[in-house]
């Protein structure tokens, strides 16, 4: 894969993002005030997914709200 091409969503991810969308990504992937991603063990999402391009926000930018988009199925 190119450097700077989103990432595969894992085997484990099947279906993940039709049944629990966007803001389930985020409850694992995402940033919260305690941590950055909610989730240990999970990857942080870069800082350009969020609103003004800052986890701080704690808020998904809406381009970045279809993940599967770019984040394809492995
Ligand atoms: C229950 C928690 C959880 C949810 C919900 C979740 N993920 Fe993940 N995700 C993980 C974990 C843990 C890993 C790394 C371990 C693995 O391979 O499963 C991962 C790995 C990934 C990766 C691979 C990252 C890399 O560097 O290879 C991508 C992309 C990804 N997730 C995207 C998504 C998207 C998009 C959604 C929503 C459809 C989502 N995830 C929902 C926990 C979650
Ligand atoms: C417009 C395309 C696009 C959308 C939509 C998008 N992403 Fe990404 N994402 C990317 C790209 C490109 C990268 C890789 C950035 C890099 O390598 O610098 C990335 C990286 C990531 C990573 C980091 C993986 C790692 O290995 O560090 C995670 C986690 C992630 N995205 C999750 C999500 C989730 C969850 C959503 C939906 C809420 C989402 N993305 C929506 C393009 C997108």
């Amino acid at each position: 894969m190119p450097a700077g091409a989103p990432p595969l969503m894992p085997a484990t991810h099947q279906d993940r993002f039709e049944t629990l969308g966007a803001s389930g990504c985020y409850g694992c992937h995402g940033a919260s005030e305690r941590s950055n991603p909610m989730l240990n063990g999970s990857k942080a999402m870069p800082e350009d997914h969020y609103v003004d391009g800052s986890s701080q926000t704690l808020e998904l930018d809406p381009t970045h709200d279809q993940c599967n988009t770019c984040h394809v199925q492995g």
